[in-house]
C-alpha cells in the first residue's frame, strides 16, 4: 500500500482489520453478494478478478458458489485478514497485494470493486484505474462496481450515516462515534470518526480519523465509463432494483468492456 492516497481512508484498512471485519459482515452483505453473483451467472462468467476485495467478502461467496475467483487489494492488513478466514476454512484461495489502477493479474470474465470501494479514488485515479480494469478483463467482459448516488443524496440521509457504536474485538472495546458531511459541488462525502478504545488495565486510547469518498450521479458515471472503453449494461441499487436516478442511494452498475482501442485513448494519439 503506497502512500498515494489523497483522500484519506479509514483507519481500519490498515490498523484494525479485525474491527473491519467485524462490521462488514451482515444480513444486507448476504443480500448484496446473491445479487452481485445473480448479475455474474446472467453474464456466464465463470472468472473473477476482486481488485478491492478487502478481508474477501465477495471472494468466499463467489469460491463456495463455484466461481474461479481471484482477490486482491492494496490494504496488506485485511489481505492477511482475508488468508486466515481461508486457512481457518481450510480453502485454497488466492490474495493479492497491488493497487487497482496498476496492477495486472491475467485476463478475467469480470472484474468487480464492491462496497463504494472506487470512492476511495479521486476522479483522475478512477480513470486510471478503469483502463487498468480493462486490462484486466477478456473483450466483452464485465466490470461490476457500486457508488453513492450522489444525485439522491439528501441532508437528511447524510444525517442518518451518524454511527455511535461499541463493539468487542480482541478483547479491546472500540466506541466508534461518526459522523458524514458532503460538499455537493465536489461531491465528496467526508467521513469524521473518534475512536475510543479500552483494553483491560490501560488508559483510554483515543483515535481521531477523516477521510472522503469521490461519488458520482449517474451521468458522470456514464461519460467516464464510456471515455474510457466501457458500455453500460445496466444500472441498479444496491439492493437489486432498477436504479432511480432521483431516489436510489446507490449506484449498482454492470458495464461491458468494448473491442479494441479506447475512445479516450483515441483523443490523446
Ligand atoms: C469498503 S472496502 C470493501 C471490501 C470488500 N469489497 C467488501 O465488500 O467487504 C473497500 C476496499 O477497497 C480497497 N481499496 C481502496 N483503494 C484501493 C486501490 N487503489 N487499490 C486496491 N484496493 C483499494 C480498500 O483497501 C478496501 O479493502
Amino acid at each position: 500500500m503506497n502512500n498515494d492516497h489523497k483522500l484519506g481512508l479509514p483507519i481500519e484498512y490498515q490498523e484494525k482489520p479485525e474491527y473491519f471485519d467485524a462490521h462488514n459482515m451482515n444480513e444486507s452483505t448476504e443480500a448484496k453478494n446473491a445479487f452481485i453473483e445473480k448479475l455474474l451467472k446472467a453474464q456466464h462468467v465463470k472468472t473473477v478478478l476482486d481488485m478491492t476485495c478487502g478481508t474477501g467478502s465477495q471472494v468466499f461467496y463467489l469460491a463456495k458458489r463455484g466461481y474461479e475467483v481471484i482477490g486482491s487489494d492494496f490494504s496488506p492488513a485485511l489481505l492477511e485478514q482475508a488468508r486466515k478466514k481461508a486457512a481457518a476454512e481450510g480453502l485454497d484461495l488466492t490474495f493479492i497485494d497491488g493497487d487497482m489502477r496498476t496492477l495486472k493479474v491475467g485476463q478475467f470474465d469480470a472484474v468487480i470493486t464492491i462496497f463504494s470501494a472506487i470512492g476511495h479514488l479521486t476522479k483522475p485515479d478512477f480513470e486510471k484505474a478503469l483502463q487498468n480494469i480493462r486490462a484486466n478483463l477478456k473483450d466483452g467482459g464485465v466490470y461490476i462496481f457500486d457508488i453513492f448516488n450522489l444525485q439522491a443524496i439528501t441532508d437528511e440521509m447524510i444525517a442518518d450515516f451518524a454511527m455511535d457504536i461499541e463493539s468487542v474485538v480482541n478483547g479491546a472495546k472500540i466506541r466508534n462515534v461518526q459522523h458524514s458531511e458532503l460538499d455537493r459541488e465536489k461531491g465528496l462525502l467526508t467521513s469524521h470518526d473518534h475512536y475510543t478504545i479500552l483494553k483491560d488495565g490501560c488508559e483510554p486510547e483515543i483515535q481521531t480519523n477523516r477521510f472522503s469518498l469521490q461519488i458520482y450521479t449517474a451521468q458522470q458515471l456514464r461519460v467516464m465509463l464510456e471515455q474510457n472503453g466501457f458500455e453500460i449494461i445496466h444500472h441498479y441499487d444496491i439492493e437489486g432494483n432498477d436504479f432511480v436516478a432521483e431516489k436510489s442511494l446507490n449506484i449498482l452498475t454492470v458495464a461491458r468492456k468494448q473491442r479494441g482501442q479506447t475512445p479516450f485513448l483515441l483523443l490523446r494519439f
